[in-house]
């Protein structure tokens, strides 16, 4: 077998409120990351409880072509040595996603090099490439974001299945809103894994995030009204509401939910590798509670590092890779959405 020449990808991520750009070498058997660029705008969404999508977009080109150029400083390469662009042009917030397809559209029809567009869900699922050498499809994998909850059948590199979704928030989105209840600034969900630690994880019985019906969906926003009605009603009679307790158990809510429709998952998909990704992923109580449920179970298990756990452009370069091979480039046409399978 011709063992396939190494590709040097740049990678654009811009879907939210992080700006990134990312270099990575990729070849049969060699997965590396040669820079990593991540600017955030947390702190000015903080300000307004949340993203603007306006100001996200306003922030992304600010940033993109000084972050790019620190991506391939920092791999110590030019622009002339880069045999693909890969950038991320759905799902997301649709003036976000502009910037960065804009701009990588811009890079890669100046330079005559394949446009890759990736879909942000894959991108998350191929942190996972870049970790762990030994990964391949197919296995089963668990997106977890602030805007994602799915589950889904990862076929091949390119060929993916959606078997179970939330149908209204997403995990990290109930996370983020139960915090800011709370009085903890946006995106909760870090401090909210921090306070669960502390806390006793059956002080309350909150209500599933597993819908009951037989499928393999979820509904967070019936479990995050409950807890966020309860933290009003100790507002209301002027008492403190225990923190600690009430994020060990909304958390332990969430992870019996996920086992469960986990269970339900492997039932009729018998995967024996199971793969957890997305912002929510860095949730230490999800890592441990997977990587039990996988060891009793018999099941291989991945999660990224923390450090490519949210959005980064890395992740959106590796599975460029994946794509271009699959022959999935495109061409100056291109289009950003903000919804898409
Ligand atoms: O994947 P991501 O960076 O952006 C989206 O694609 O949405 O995910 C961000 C989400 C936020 O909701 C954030 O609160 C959540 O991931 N998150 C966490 C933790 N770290 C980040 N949620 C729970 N525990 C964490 N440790
Ligand atoms: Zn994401």
């Amino acid at each position: 077998m011709t063992r396939r020449k190494t590709m040097i990808i740049l990678g654009i991520e811009s879907s939210c409120d992080e700006t990134s750009a990312a270099v990575v070498d990729m070849a049969d058997g060699k997965r590396t990351s040669l820079s990593n660029i991540v600017a955030s705008q947390i702190e000015t969404h903080a300000l307004y409880g949340g993203v603007v999508p306006e100001i996200a977009g306003r922030a992304h080109i600010e940033a993109v072509s000084g972050i790019t150029y620190e991506s391939l400083e920092t791999a110590g390469i030019t622009m002339s040595d880069i045999d693909a662009i890969g950038v991320t042009n759905r799902p997301g917030l649709i003036g976000a996603l502009l910037v960065g397809l804009s701009f990588g559209k811009s890079l890669a029809v100046s330079r005559g090099i394949p446009l890759v567009p990736v879909h942000h869900i894959r991108g998350h699922i191929a942190a996972n490439y870049l970790a762990h050498a030994e990964l391949e499809p197919p296995f089963l994998a668990l997106v977890v974001s602030g805007g994602h909850t799915s589950l889904i059948e990862v076929k091949d590199y390119t060929t993916f299945q959606t078997i179970g979704r939330t149908r209204d928030d997403a995990m990290g989105e109930a996370f983020d809103k139960v915090a800011r209840v709370m009085g903890i600034p946006y995106p909760g969900g870090a401090e909210m894994d921090r306070l669960a630690s502390l806390g006793d994880p059956t002080a309350f019985a909150f209500p599933s995030a597993a819908i009951p019906d037989g499928s393999l969906d979820f509904s967070f926003s019936g479990l995050k009204t409950h807890v966020i009605n309860l933290l009003h009603r100790y507002e209301q009679k002027g008492e403190p509401f225990p923190k600690e307790d009430i994020a060990a158990s909304f958390t332990a809510t969430v992870l019996h939910s996920v086992t469960k429709k986990l269970s339900a998952a492997l039932a009729s998909y018998p995967y024996r590798t199971l793969v957890l990704a997305g912002g929510v992923s860095a949730n230490s109580h999800l890592r441990s509670a997977l990587q039990s449920y996988a060891e009793k179970n018999g099941l291989r298990f991945y999660v990224p590092p923390r450090s490519l756990c949210g959005d980064n452009a890395a992740m959106i370069a590796a599975q460029a890779y994946y794509e271009c091979l699959a022959g999935h480039v495109a061409d100056a046409s291109l289009n950003a959405f903000a919804c898409g399978e």
